[in-house]
């Protein structure tokens, strides 16, 4: 079976009700992204940091995977299928997806402020009181602005050997994930479904100026027609 890979950002849950990134002018749920998503916004001020995550996380409880999530979740049934998504939230894996590597980490998991391997699933509020087994503090399992992206190597091995890649909503502006299409080979056709995309370079693409839930029906079609 051909691999489909699918690089998903802000844009792939905004139809699920989760507010883009970039779409409000560098703030983000009414914050300075900068003071939430930095290591120095949260020695700086902890408290706001574990209340922002806690109001996203909880945020999650509130909203269902979209038509695109599901659609992409089918594609399991002729394709192997793997999603490399920016996305904290779970709405891949709410829809079905099986295979889903998280770039930026993930909202319902928390891990210790010194052990980046102690990470356990976390769906309540967290905040300082809650501690690891060494009386370590506890953060959101997020990658912040600065901090490398463990999963950035899984994810370019991933890339290089798709036979279609989709990228869907992401204004491609942060890196290392903007520099993942970069590793796409050669003759791999490429379909970017973005309501508003970025100016982009490389051969094989065609953009679908649409919404991730009418874009992904779109390129799916695409992809099966050309078989
Ligand atoms: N359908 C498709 N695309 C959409 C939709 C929609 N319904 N709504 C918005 N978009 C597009 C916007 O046009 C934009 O190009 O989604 C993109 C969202 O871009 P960003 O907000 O920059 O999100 P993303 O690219 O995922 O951001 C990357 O930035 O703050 C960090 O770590 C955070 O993972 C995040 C990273």
């Amino acid at each position: 079976m051909k691999l489909i890979v699918v690089l998903s950002g802000a844009g792939m849950s905004a139809e699920s009700g989760i507010n883009t990134f970039r779409d409000a002018e560098g703030l983000w749920e009414g914050h300075d992204v900068m003071e939430v998503v930095t290591p120095e916004g949260f020695q700086k001020n902890p408290d706001l940091v574990y209340e922002f995550y806690n109001q996203r996380r909880r945020q999650l409880f509130d909203v269902l995977p979209n038509e695109g999530h599901r659609l992409l979740s089918d594609l399991e049934d002729d394709y192997n299928v793997s999603i490399v998504t920016q996305n904290v939230d779970d709405l891949h894996e709410r829809a079905g997806s099986t295979n889903v590597v998280h770039l930026h980490g993930e909202l319902r998991k928390v891990r210790s402020i010194v052990d980046e391997e102690y990470i356990v699933d976390w769906d309540s509020d967290l905040s300082k009181k809650d501690k690891d087994s060494n009386g370590y503090a506890m953060r959101p399992h997020i990658v912040w602005f600065g901090e490398a992206v463990p999963m950035l190597d899984k994810a370019v091995e991933i890339v290089s050997t798709a036979d279609v890649v989709v990228i869907i909503g992401t204004s491609l502006q942060v890196y290392p994930a903007a520099s993942l299409m970069h590793y796409v080979s050669q003759n791999t056709p490429i379909y970017y479904i973005d309501k508003n995309p970025a100016s982009v370079t490389a051969q094989n693409i065609e953009v679908i100026t649409k919404p991730a839930t009418i874009g992904v029906n779109k390129a799916i079609s695409r992809i099966k027609n050309k078989e």
